[in-house]
């Protein structure tokens, strides 16, 4: 059971690394476990020890947390070994490179249908998070410029989003001073509403940002709705506040499953989308994208010029070096997937999450909140007053007898007295795997019916799982 613990008890570790005597070393120096070493040692030796430590990890494939991935193609692994040395910022020793990002950029404009995709502006992050920080700025940038220049004060900015927004968002107001204001989540609405917006929303806006793909249960924010909500209020009052939507997920879902969801650039209140390529984009860990819908939607000033090929090449970025492999690997998926194959991809991730949420919503002690018809997301909470003797905590622990990693968690202000547990489908996890995990939820179920006591409840909190 511990060794599936996800925070694993902070022990007193000697600090000395215990190490296996068939590992050769050229001496017998101890190896201290948080200081520099007088010493190296030889390269097998060190390989071991860091390999040793990492098979403590989970099994990725059982993690049903996470909705990063953690499976490519051999070829994919292949090119990414061939390229983990290429800086993206060094547009000058890596011209190829920069220039499939910038083809990348073009892609993810025309699929999210901006009216110039071979014009505007739009660059690869380190993640969504990265990209949110960036299309932040661009939005307070924007409403300091046209405060200034009606005469008005820039010294109360705010942002308005659903309170089950993801973290980086309200890290974003905090790092750069800007109030956030969360329009409250509902039982029956758990999402950003476009009433909610327009309660929220004043001339100290910035923008408004709703989620394709909500953290908490995967349903998509009304993107639409809340677009013709601020169209009318610019009709009658002048004001025009732009949307940022924030597609982490839904980016690369909603293209190849919903086409026609009208929550993108065929919008023009949407100023800039972003989306993780390393979720639902289907590449490794360290990608994120962000495109503006035209290139006068992010201000000038903020762009910086590197060198590039003896020109200079517009950059907009919180970090100078940065992998470039990721960028390749995402147009290696471009390539080889197309349209049809994101598209079988997706259908088949969304498929094995309806038929679990099905399966889950037949079990009377459970219902669903969302059924994974938005993204392949869905979650459920145990049915208000089936018993008192067990919750999802309980269920979510059991699960990791099996191996399998199934988070139970609050749901965020406004609805925090209600918990859920989410599964998160992504490619790799098989219709046969995903009958594996049913049997083995039933028999966790099964185990916590047949206790003849409550489970214990510690007070201290038993999930250590953030958003
Ligand atoms: C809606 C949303 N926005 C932003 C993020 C942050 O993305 P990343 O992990 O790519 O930085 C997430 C991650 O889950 C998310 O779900």
């Amino acid at each position: 059971m511990s060794r599936w613990h996800a925070r694993r008890k902070h022990v007193a570790l000697p600090d000395e690394l215990a190490i296996n005597p068939l590992v050769f070393q050229e001496n017998d120096e101890p190896i201290p476990r948080f200081r520099l070493r007088e010493h190296g040692m030889n390269p097998d030796a060190a390989y071991q020890i860091v390999h040793d430590e990492i098979a403590m990890d989970g099994n990725a494939r059982l993690n049903l947390a996470t909705f990063v991935g953690t499976w490519m193609d051999p070829q994919a692994d292949k090119l990414y070994a061939e390229a983990f040395d290429k800086n993206m910022i060094d547009k000058d020793e890596y011209p190829q490179t920069a220039a499939i990002e910038e083809r990348c950029v073009r892609i993810l404009a025309d699929l999210w249908h901006s009216p110039e995709p071979h014009a505007t502006m739009g660059v690869s992050t380190t993640g969504s998070s990265e990209a949110c920080m960036l299309a932040g700025l661009a939005l307070k940038r924007r409403w300091q410029k046209r405060q200034r220049a009606i005469g008005k004060s820039v010294a109360h900015p705010n942002i308005v989003f659903s309170s089950a927004v993801q973290v980086v968002w309200e890290k974003f107001a905090n790092y750069w001073d800007v109030e956030p204001r969360y329009v409250p989540i509902t039982p029956d609405k758990p999402f950003l509403t476009p009433d909610g917006v327009l309660g929220a929303v004043d001339e100290n806006t910035i923008g408004v940002v709703p989620i394709l793909g909500v953290t908490y249960t995967g349903v998509y924010e009304p993107v639409e709705a809340i677009a013709k909500a601020l169209d009318d209020l610019e009709a009658k009052t002048g004001l025009d506040i732009p949307i940022h939507v924030d597609a982490a997920s839904g980016g690369f879902i909603a293209p190849f499953l919903q086409p026609e969801l009208i929550w993108d650039f065929r919008l023009p209140r949407v100023h800039s989308i972003n989306a993780s390529g390393h979720k639902y984009g289907l590449v490794y860990p360290g990608l994120g994208w962000i495109v503006w819908r035209q290139a006068r939607n992010l201000p000038d000033d903020l762009v910086f010029r590197v060198s590039y090929l003896g020109g200079d090449m517009p950059t907009f970025a919180l970090n100078f070096s940065r992998p470039g492999a990721q960028v390749l690997l995402q147009y290696y998926n471009f390539l080889r997937l197309g349209w049809s194959g994101y598209y079988a991809v997706q259908n088949a991730s969304r498929d094995v999450a309806r038929f679990l949420s099905h399966a889950i919503s037949e079990m009377p002690m459970f219902e669903l909140l969302s059924d994974g018809s938005d993204i392949p997301v869905f979650s459920w909470r145990m049915r208000s007053g089936y018993t008192d003797r067990w919750n999802l905590y309980d269920l979510s622990r059991q699960l990791r007898v099996y191996g399998w990693q199934v988070p139970a968690y609050p749901m965020p202000d406004d609805m925090s007295d209600v918990t859920i547990m989410r599964v998160v489908v992504r490619n790799g996890f098989s219709l046969d795997l995903a009958h594996l995990l049913l049997d083995d939820l039933k028999e966790a179920v099964g185990y916590l019916e047949s206790l003849d006591g409550p489970m214990p409840h510690p007070q201290e909190p038993v999930s250590g799982f953030r958003h």
